[in-house]
């Protein structure tokens, strides 16, 4: 294949006895098979690319952007070897995949690897294991994933079916955002003057923003996706945006979400869909048999609240029927989407969200927890240290944090994982991160006089096969603000979720341990709360952030330090040889 991307070998037997024919067909059973290797070649390198007529080079893996899609199935080895041919460090991270025991493969910087410095390399060797259906890969440093991420597509291991009617055609479809200048000067600029970042100029469909911006015009600059009358399409969903969660809808097509986050759910009917940056979602789209348009607007806008500036834009790419001659760019029927600060529409879409919770797929809910936590999630300031020009441009001449029961999580200078292997955690980090807020405040109401945030590596240990709750409090600091959680190494279950205050007395009643949906990402409600379970029988340490990338770059973010069991196969295993060194 193109693009160095030297595939596992399929196996196939070619049988002459009858041995051979019942060895063939156990290798055909699911669940008896350990799957196949597949090997793909990341090479990182700069690119030229134009978009909204601005030219720029960025960095892609193998010249392409978005990046390569991996394909592989429930069961397969993935071994990734990546090349940094770029001027800057960079990770990669496999954006969901539960890392059984594979933790040196998850890859955020300075977490579980150093980084790949220019010239380095670096093998990310690991198995999909009871997962299928749609996640992703990015780069896991700065914000370099702007422009480094791909889909990864999990199919079901051969001869499984999909627990709903096979579609026609699968299309993975990348939501990102597009900036003119480098995020990275942005990030930069606004780590230097304490204010937001710049916001970005588009957002894209597989790279591409569509006829809604200037200079975008094209056919070549606008994502279509032919299909065929009466055919049903599956839509592999996957926001990559830095920083906007999106509404998206298809004019004139209900669509039926059938998976998220690389676990199947009940299916629902929804005409908008909303979806946060880290999260994916299937999405069934039946073409219809007598289109009222040979082509339709898809469309996407952001959801949010920020007090800050966003990207205030609408993208579009085009649903074309085939086989009609070629539809127009413009003036195409639009879907409605709501207003950019509709909670209730979010809400109302989020509320539709359980697991499959069949016989085949059960949910698995721990129904007991050894430990809660209670994490409030949220904006708060620095004072204004080093001012650009006299001030700093966050509230109130300060500068912009964002914490975590008001710790402020900071980079370490080496890796966590490769501390806590050696069990030299001096200097490095502190097992003490805080179970609950120490100062208690009415988070959704007014808040705190004094906004300031401590600073600190700090992570909560847990004994190998503890039963994890933690609810997810939003506060209002700096304005309430939806913020999409991600856990790596875990999907979770999200047991329940409410507005304003958690309150355990009555709250803990009213959760769902029966189909409590299943994802690696959830966003913690606009002044509101979220409750999730985890069984921490994952060994490693496991980093549990926001995806608005502005807000990791603020410190939302903490580490949970997974130790090992008892038995051998749960323990942490030693470093690959090539693992990069700080
Ligand atoms: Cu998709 Cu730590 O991130």
């Amino acid at each position: 294949m193109a693009m160095g991307m030297g595939m596992g070998s399929a196996r196939r037997l070619r049988c002459a006895s009858p041995a051979c024919l019942l060895l063939a067909f156990l290798l055909a059973m699911p669940g008896l098979t350990a799957g196949l290797t597949r090997r793909y070649t990341f090479n990182v390198t700069m690119a030229t690319v134009t978009r909204l007529c601005t030219t720029k080079s960025i960095p892609t893996v193998n010249g392409r952007f978005p990046g390569p899609r991996i394909t592989v199935r429930e069961g397969d080895r993935l071994v990734v070897s990546v090349h940094n041919n770029i001027n800057n460090n960079v990770t990669f991270h496999w954006h969901g995949v539960r890392q059984l025991r594979s933790a040196w493969a998850d890859g955020p910087a300075y977490i579980t690897q150093c980084p790949m410095r220019p010239g380095q390399s670096y093998v990310y060797n690991f198995r999909i294991v009871g997962q299928r259906g749609t996640l992703w890969w990015h780069a896991h440093f700065s914000w370099l994933r702007a422009t480094l991420h791909g889909p990864l597509v999990i199919l079901p291991p051969r001869g499984v079916p999909y627990p709903f009617p096979k579609p026609y055609r699968e299309v993975p479809l990348m939501l990102g955002e597009w900036f003119n200048a480098d995020p990275e000067a942005v990030i930069k600029q606004a780590l230097q003057t304490g204010g937001g970042p710049n916001v970005s100029d588009a957002y894209t469909f597989n790279g591409f923003p569509g006829p809604t911006y200037n200079c975008s015009g094209g056919g070549n600059s606008t994502f279509k996706l032919k299909v065929k009358p009466g055919r049903t399409y599956m839509l592999r969903l996957i926001n990559a945006a830095l920083n906007d969660e999106l509404f998206f809808a298809v004019a004139n097509h209900t669509l039926t979400v059938v998976q998220a986050d690389a676990s199947y759910v009940k299916p629902f009917a929804a005409t908008t869909l909303v979806i946060s940056p880290g999260q994916t979602m299937d999405v069934l789209l039946t073409a219809a048999t007598n289109p009222s348009s040979t082509a339709f607007a898809i469309a996407v806008a952001p959801y949010t609240n920020t007090v800050g500036t966003f990207d205030n834009t609408t993208a579009t790419a085009v649903l074309e029927y085939t086989p009609q001659r070629p539809a127009a760019l413009r003036g195409l029927p639009a879907p409605p989407l709501p207003r950019y600060n509709d909670t209730g529409a979010v809400t109302n879409f989020s509320s539709n969200f359980r697991s499959l919770a069949s016989a085949r797929y059960p949910a698995r809910v721990p129904l007991s927890v050894d430990r809660s936590f209670f994490f409030a999630v949220g904006l708060g300031a620095d004072p204004c240290q080093s001012p650009v020009n006299g001030t700093c441009q966050g509230p109130n001449n300060t500068r912009f944090a964002a914490s975590i029961n008001n710790v402020s999580f900071v980079m370490p200078k080496t890796s966590l994982l490769q501390a806590h292997y050696q069990r030299r955690y001096n200097g490095v980090l502190a097992a003490n991160f805080p179970a609950a807020p120490l100062r208690k405040f009415n988070y959704t109401g007014t808040p705190p006089n004094n906004t300031f945030v401590t600073h600190g590596t700090r992570v909560v240990p847990l004994a190998f096969n503890t039963s994890v709750e933690v609810v997810l409090q939003d506060t209002s600091i700096q304005g309430a603000e939806s913020h999409p959680l991600h856990l790596h190494g875990y999907d979770f279950h999200v047991v329940g979720t409410g507005f304003g205050n958690y309150d355990a007395a009555n709250d803990t009643a009213k959760y769902n341990l029966v189909d409590p949906v299943q994802r690696n990402t959830i966003s913690v409600p606009t002044a509101g709360w979220v409750a999730i379970r985890f069984v921490a029988n994952n060994p490693g340490v496991w980093i549990m952030h926001c995806h608005l990338d502005v807000h990791l770059s603020w410190g939302l973010s903490m580490a949970w330090l997974v130790n090992d069991g008892p038995l051998p196969n749960q323990k942490l295993p030693p470093p690959p040889s090539d693992i990069p060194t700080c």
